[in-house]
């Protein structure tokens, strides 16, 4: 491919990713991550009222990636959904899980980012193939009568952008229609210095908007974990925003673009190396295909 580690370092941040071989499953990283989450949370499986998957990599059409892991891991009752929301998919599940407890009764929800858009890339763009990781992360819900928790989401979308980022080959829409079907490309197809552009823009606007609405200040946040697409992307929206380097997580370099996975992979690492403390103010933010965007501001 004509590409070079020094242009895939210096454009994106990533110097190393992690990729599915062949054999191996999605489901099955999902599973060991939402089982230590569990146990960090004292719970097992089956007192999970809930499952919310943010996934754009169901295994099949149907049944949903979110059914397939709480079989997984011997839940087997309460709900179970996936949220697609491309790279911006746990932000998404997060927010959905959040009104399911305020507003249904739901008290234990598993929530979960997992993508492997490594199996969908084409492997001699270079434009796509250099940026995406596979993996999964895993936090639980429960509820608390204190201060901690979400505190606020806000969930943006803007569905005139959707040819900036897409898959074409699952939906519905290229096995019914013939003309779709000889137009469809397997792979990844992406218009990314545009969606670069818009990324910066987005993420800053709504970590303003959902700071403001919980009546604080950015100042007040203590730790920016954000999606991790391209450090660029990353700094510009820091910068942007007036926040020092040391308030934003950045772990790219190990894991490239792992879309839905990349925020609570990046919270777990924030956490083990102890960069959140009880009562912080933690701000998750992502851009992704739809195009859809948001954030989750969370007292830890
Ligand atoms: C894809 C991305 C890394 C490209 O970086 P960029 O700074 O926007 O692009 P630049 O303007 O520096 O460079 C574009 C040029 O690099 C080339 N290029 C793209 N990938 C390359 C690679 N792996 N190696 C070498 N050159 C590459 C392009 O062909 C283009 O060349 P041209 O100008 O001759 O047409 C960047 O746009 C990006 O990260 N976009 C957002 C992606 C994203 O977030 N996707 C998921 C949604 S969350």
């Amino acid at each position: 491919m004509d590409t070079s580690d020094q242009w895939v370092r210096s454009r994106t941040g990533i110097a190393q990713r992690y990729v599915l071989r062949s054999g191996e499953s999605l489901l099955e990283i999902a599973c060991t991550a939402s089982r230590t989450a569990l146990e960090r949370a004292g719970l097992s499986p089956k007192e999970l009222d809930a499952v919310v998957v943010g996934t754009v990599s169901s295994e099949y059409g149907f049944p949903s990636f979110a059914c397939q892991l709480q079989h997984r891991l011997g839940a087997d009752s309460g709900a179970a959904f996936d949220v697609a929301a491309a790279c911006s998919g746990f932000i998404y599940a997060l927010s959905v899980a959040d009104s399911m407890m305020r507003a249904d009764g739901f008290e234990r929800v598993l929530v979960v980012g997992a993508d492997a858009l490594s199996t969908m890339v084409d492997w001699r763009d270079r434009s796509t193939a250099v940026l995406f990781g596979d993996g999964a992360g895993a936090v639980v819900l429960v509820p608390d009568s204190g201060p901690r928790g979400v505190l606020g989401s806000l969930l943006r979308s803007a569905g005139n952008h959707w040819e900036l980022l897409t898959v074409r080959s699952t939906g519905v829409r290229a096995t019914l229609d013939a003309e779709a079907r000889r137009r469809a490309d397997d792979a990844i197809q992406m218009r990314g210095p545009e969606l670069f552009r818009i990324a910066v823009r987005s993420m800053e606007e709504v970590t303003r908007e959902v700071v403001t609405r919980a009546k604080l200040n950015i100042d007040d946040v203590s730790l920016i974990v954000p999606h991790q697409a391209n450090l660029r992307i990353i700094q510009a929206v820091a910068e942007r925003l007036g926040l020092p380097r040391e308030k934003v997580f950045v772990n790219i370099e190990r894991y490239g673009n792992t879309s839905a996975a990349s925020v609570p992979i990046a919270l777990d690492e924030a956490l083990e190396q102890r960069l959140i403390k009880d009562n912080d103010l933690v701000l998750l933010n992502a851009c992704g295909g739809g195009l859809t965007w948001g954030a989750n501001l969370l007292r830890w």
